[in-house]
């Protein structure tokens, strides 16, 4: 079982660049499956959601050849339509592989993902889109589901929730359906905007994304491309609250500036100083963060883009459990995402949870403890909290943290804070 040492309580000074964003590269691999061509990805985070995808994608046929960060993937081998149970169970977005299953083998067979620490995170909203594509869906008993259909037909699919992975996963299956689809109530995150214009360079024909509506016009064959994974907006924001907690002045070089703007309001509510990084051409390339005093006390609730996300949620925890007076954190999208409190607790945190909110007494000082992650954004909250506490932290059950962070441990050292890796 993998575990992190911190020793905490001294501010962070130091420069890093972003990793690629794992929230946009999982469904970006899952569309390979959609093209007979090369897909050539850059800037790809190494971590275990992505090794798991890349294990799925050639199972399913593809061949996929790593260089460093970079990942290309041949999808003319494409030739079996069922994703194994096991991969099911080490990554729950193994379902994003559905709608690309659907359009270019007519037929795609996987399991019910289940819950996780975060709440029950069903996929009814996935399996109705491909239904109102045209395609039937049985679920059995054991959680095995399969879909099929000759010919996908595009249609309007409603989605009462602006969920991330169904919008993309209807995406995947519209582009290469007869007809045109209209996706109503669509999510906006930046994740499926980078997911729609590699789909476009691919040849397909999109438009909408980044609004609630996207409409899609089905094509019959898309091509390979070249694509750069952006950088990982809740990483970074992980990385500012780690600042933001501990106190110092960092740079997070490819942090996405234009998608981090309720973040950047946040924080500067809590009373840091935050300044976008310049790049050639007077692009946006970064972001600047100074944090000189104890966070100051807010509300906040998550919710869908362009709100406050709900994966900062528990690193935005540990920030205000030093926060000068109680804070107020009300958890709008996922039904149990507080598990971490009770870790932080361990540290000395003064957090009550009732329902979907979490009222937060901020302290002086928190101390280091032994404290467990339960999941992938809670780790990394622990080590934020473990930054500014005062003596030595172990964080056990880490796996989660390598599933999202191609390594926290590397990224902390360079920031200036005292992180390593016990066990891996
Ligand atoms: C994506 O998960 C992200 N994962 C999550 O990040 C993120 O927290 C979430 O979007 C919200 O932003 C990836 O992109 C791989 P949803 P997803 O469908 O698509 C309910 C991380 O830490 N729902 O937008 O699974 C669901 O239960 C992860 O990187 C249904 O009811 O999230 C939840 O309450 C954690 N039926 C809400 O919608 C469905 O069919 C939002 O889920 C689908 C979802």
């Amino acid at each position: 079982m993998s575990e992190i040492l911190i020793q905490g309580y001294r501010p962070l000074e130091g420069e890093i660049k972003i990793q690629g964003s794992k929230n946009s590269v999982l469904p970006m691999l899952a569309a390979s499956i959609l093209q007979q061509g090369i897909l050539k990805f850059t800037n790809v985070p190494i971590i275990q959601d992505v090794l798991c995808m890349v294990g799925i994608l050639e199972s399913v046929g593809c061949c996929c050849q790593w260089e460093g960060n970079s990942l290309t993937v041949d999808g003319a081998g494409v030739c079996c339509a069922e994703i194994p149970q096991e991969d099911v169970g080490k990554m729950r977005s193994s379902i994003l592989l559905m709608g690309p299953l659907l359009g270019r083998c007519g037929r795609a067979v996987t399991w019910q993902p289940g819950g996780c620490s975060i709440g029950s995170r069903p996929v009814d909203l996935h399996l109705r889109a491909f239904s109102r594509l045209g395609a039937e869906v049985w679920e059995d008993r054991e959680g095995k589901i399969e879909a099929s259909v000759n010919e996908l037909q595009g249609n309007t699919i409603f989605f009462p929730f602006p969920s991330v992975g169904a919008t993309e996963n209807a995406l995947l299956a519209a582009v290469l359906a007869s007809g045109t689809t209209v996706i109503q109530g669509a999510a906006r995150e930046p994740e499926v905007i980078s997911l729609c214009q590699m789909l476009r360079q691919m040849g397909a024909d999109i438009f909408g994304e980044g609004s609630e509506r996207i409409i899609i016009r089905g094509v019959k064959e898309l091509s390979g491309t070249t694509v750069a994974v952006v950088g990982d907006r809740i990483a970074a924001g992980t990385y500012l609250a780690a600042a933001a907690a501990a106190g110092g002045h960092v740079r997070i070089l490819e942090a996405p500036w234009e998608f981090m703007q309720r973040e950047i309001q946040i924080f500067r509510q809590l009373g840091a100083r935050v300044e976008p990084v310049y790049g050639d051409g007077g692009r946006t390339a970064g972001i600047e963060f100074w944090m000189e005093r104890r966070p100051g006390a807010i509300s906040l609730s998550t919710s869908p883009y362009p709100g406050f996300p709900t994966d900062l949620q528990s690193p935005m925890l540990a920030v205000l459990s030093r926060a000068e007076g109680v804070s107020y954190l009300r958890e709008k999208v996922f039904e149990a995402r507080f598990k971490t409190a009770e870790e932080l607790q361990k540290m000395g945190a003064q957090i009550s949870v009732s329902g979907s909110q979490a009222e937060i007494r901020g302290c002086e000082r928190l101390s280091g403890a032994v404290v467990k992650a339960w999941d992938l954004r809670g780790g990394a909250a622990l080590a934020a909290a473990a930054l500014a506490a005062k003596g030595e932290t172990k964080i056990e059950n880490c796996i989660h943290i390598e599933r999202g962070y191609e390594d926290i441990c590397r990224d902390i050292h360079l920031l200036g804070g005292k992180m390593e890796w016990v066990r891996k």
